[in-house]
């Protein structure tokens, strides 16, 4: 007997972000969850360089590795494009247990993920380079990349353990859960501009962190639905390279605003937004709902400027809150269909 999936057709949204990191991801992935028409929540890219913040019944949680789906009972995977470190993964089940937060039965980690090691650890930890979290991110990738790594599926502790999925099966198969077909909710780590390939290199993280890097999960293409582009009414970034603006603004920018790392606490260097920069992230993202988010930041420091050339002293002023809108979707008109949506607060969109 041959069993056709015919008419279970996977459905695939994507969150990225179209900044350096720190755009709020975490809180339209979490928006975007309550709608209850997910089967699954996956983890993209990244590992535990990145931090997640998330507003839960009020109460504040910062994930690295578990996908926002643990939070609404919706299975939560940590993808094949995802590094991971162990010893943070077990913290992070701890903590969201302690929590009351269910996680049995809903946590896994793809078994071709890869693992980060205590010399990958260590190794990052030398970078004065790039500025990186010191995760041991790059280290762990290369490895991958250079065929040395070490697999989730090649873990003793993690075979003898419940947490590695076959994403193939998990998500192709869907005749083996009770769900038509999985509707899967793909959340990206870091963001345009810290991509391997189309961030600002060597400034980059070592994962993909557009809708390509989705893909590369076992997400067909052809499964794509929505994909949401998230940036903040600001550009911020951490790392080595120079990017604060000069001036009292870009200091309110950061206290206001509390741009300090999410992982390691650093400060966030601020400037105004490149909308040329969003411009490129939306296109080659594919972008069908842009979120710009921490509009109230800009409003309490009073200034409406954009940037849109890569020098960084060219700023535009465009004096009120009205203005600096119409400005952005005059400047995006030419998107096809480009839903946007100005967001100004911590927990809602
Ligand atoms: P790595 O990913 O730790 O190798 O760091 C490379 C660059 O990406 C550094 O500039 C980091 O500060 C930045 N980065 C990595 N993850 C995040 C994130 O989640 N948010 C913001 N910046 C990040
Ligand atoms: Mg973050």
């Amino acid at each position: 007997m041959i069993l056709t999936l015919k008419g279970k057709k996977m459905i695939a949204d994507i969150v990225v972000g179209l900044s350096y990191g720190d755009e709020g991801k975490g809180k339209v992935t979490h928006h975007l969850l309550k709608s209850g028409e997910y089967t699954h929540c996956l983890r993209f890219n990244g590992g535990c360089n990145a931090g997640h913040t998330i507003y839960h019944n009020g109460e504040k949680f910062v994930t690295h590795h578990i996908p926002a789906g643990v939070f609404f009972g919706i299975k939560s995977i940590i993808g094949a494009g995802c590094v991971v470190n162990l010893k943070q993964f077990y913290s992070e089940i701890e903590m969201l247990e302690d929590a009351g937060i269910t996680t049995a039965g809903l946590v896994y980690i793809a078994e071709n993920a890869h693992v980060i090691t205590d010399s990958h650890m260590e190794e990052d930890n030398k970078d004065s380079v790039i500025g990186t979290t010191k995760r041991g991110n790059g280290p762990a990738y290369r490895d991958k990349y250079s065929r040395k790594g070490v697999r989730a599926v090649d873990v003793p502790e993690l075979i003898e353990s419940s947490y590695l999925i076959d994403l193939y099966r998990e998500l192709h198969e869907p005749f083996l859960t009770k769900a038509p077909h999985a509707t899967v909710l793909c959340e990206g780590a870091q963001g345009f501009g810290l991509d391997i390939d189309w961030g600002d290199y060597p400034y980059v993280t070592s994962s993909h962190c557009t809708v390509a890097g989705a893909l590369l999960n076992g997400i067909p293409a052809h499964a794509v639905r929505r994909v949401y582009g998230v940036t903040k009414a600001y550009d911020t970034y951490v790392g080595a390279k120079k990017f604060h603006g000069k001036g009292r603004a870009f200091d309110l920018l950061q206290q206001i605003g509390d741009e300090f790392g999410a992982t390691t606490g650093r400060p966030r260097q601020c400037n105004w937004l490149n909308i040329r920069d969003l411009k490129r992230a939306i296109d080659i993202n594919g972008v069908t709902d842009l979120i710009i988010n921490k509009v109230d930041i800009l409003r309490q420091v009073g200034k409406w400027n954009l940037r849109s050339y890569r020098d960084d002293s060219i700023s535009m002023q465009l004096g009120t809150e009205v203005g600096w809108k119409q400005y952005i979707s005059r400047y995006l008109e030419d998107e096809a269909d480009l839903n946007i949506i100005f967001s100004e607060s911590p927990e809602r969109i």
